[in-house]
């Protein structure tokens, strides 16, 4: 995909592994669309052996394009094999995960781990890379990675869900590869790995201002995301700059200030699907409980057979800046059905 035509600088919804799923990401689109959003991260190693729950986490609608898959792991040729996929599912762009800091994720290898590792994390973009150039001169279908039965079966659900055909003959749209990572694992060595990173050629960078040793705790730092920007355009790659962005504008102040080409919004978009209006907007308790509504629906119809419970969480984001939250988050983790939250109407919008 050619990206010189986005809308640079960008505001992007960046990806939050149970969050922003299928519902919460068409939720997000019809408040404010984004102009780029992720998806949850899905194991290579996982789609490449069939892992076919996973596809649920890959689950998109057209108008949210472009939508790019995030993929993490450490075997490159797992990886080559889930690009592959994500190809054929109709992503707009790839992106690999080099910045998750979750041990789960990170003592395998993956995430963040492989900014200490910067040989795998080589062949993971060449990997990458050459999946998406197999899929655009159309040397690789899907059969040549035999894959069994129930995944073919699934990825056909997807691209109907997605309305996505890729087109039988000449050559297919490439996806944009990028990566997403942070500054360093127990201190910052953002110059050398942006350098490096930029010379396996990725379509764009994002940088999370923190190490993987900070985790969430203080601030990101958006001085060391200058040098890195001034780092990547010095090779023509574009970089996004990630951390504690509030909303649209503050996203594009901070793109200015510190040039870069647009930034990602994470927990800011929690239960606040109205931080991408490009006008500040005054949210009401109605509009707050009328989205999470809207939300709990579409979850139920588009992941019926899930437990209700999963959905707290997001209630619990929705009701968080009310004056009342503490009182209504006793009744909103109890909440087992969508009757159940249309009682708690009268008492959310009070
Ligand atoms: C619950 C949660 C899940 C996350 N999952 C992912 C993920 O799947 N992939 C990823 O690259 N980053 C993930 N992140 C990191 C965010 O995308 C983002 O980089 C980070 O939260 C900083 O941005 P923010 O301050 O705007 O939230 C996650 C963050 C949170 C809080």
């Amino acid at each position: 995909m050619d990206i010189s035509n986005w809308p640079f600088p960008l505001i992007g919804l960046s990806p939050m592994d149970g969050l922003t799923d299928e519902p919460f990401r068409l939720v997000q689109t019809q408040v404010a669309k984004p102009d780029i959003i992720f998806t949850e991260f899905v194991s290579a190693e996982g789609l490449a052996h069939n892992a076919v729950k996973l596809y649920d986490h890959l689950l998109y609608s057209d108008i949210e394009r472009p939508v790019i898959g995030q993929l993490f792991g450490k075997d490159p040729d797992s990886f080559y094999q889930a690009a592959l996929i994500l190809c054929f599912l109709g992503f707009d762009g790839i992106d690999i995960n080099m910045g998750c800091p979750a041990r789960t994720v990170t003592q395998h290898g993956g995430g963040a781990a492989l900014i200490d590792k910067p040989e795998v994390a080589k062949k993971i973009v060449v990997a990458v890379k050459a999946a998406i150039a197999d899929f655009a001169t159309q040397k690789r279908n899907l059969n040549d990675l035999h894959l069994k039965e129930k995944t073919l079966a699934v990825i056909e659900r997807n691209n109907k869900y997605s309305h996505y055909s890729s087109p039988s003959t000449g050559p297919q749209t490439p996806p944009t590869l990028s990566v997403k990572t942070r500054l360093g694992t127990t201190h910052s060595v953002v110059e050398s790995w942006i350098e490096f990173l930029c010379q396996q050629q990725p379509d764009f960078l994002t940088l999370h201002g923190r190490t993987l040793k900070q985790g969430y705790a203080g601030l990101a730092d958006w001085p060391a995301i200058r040098t890195a920007a001034q780092i990547a355009h010095q090779a023509h790659i574009r970089l996004l700059g990630n951390g504690d962005i509030k909303n649209y504008a503050d996203g594009l102040a901070a793109s200015r200030e510190y040039g870069t080409d647009g930034a990602l919004i994470g927990r800011g978009a929690l239960g606040n699907p109205w931080v991408f209006l490009r006008e500040p907007h005054l949210v009401t308790s109605r509009e707050k409980f009328d989205t999470m509504y809207l939300h709990a629906q579409i979850s139920r119809f588009t992941f019926p057979s899930r437990r209700f419970d999963y959905l707290r969480q997001q209630f619990l984001f929705y009701a968080a800046s009310l004056p009342h939250a503490k009182k209504l988050r006793q009744n909103l983790v109890r909440v087992s059905s969508l009757d159940q939250l249309c009682a708690l109407e009268a008492e959310f919008i009070s």
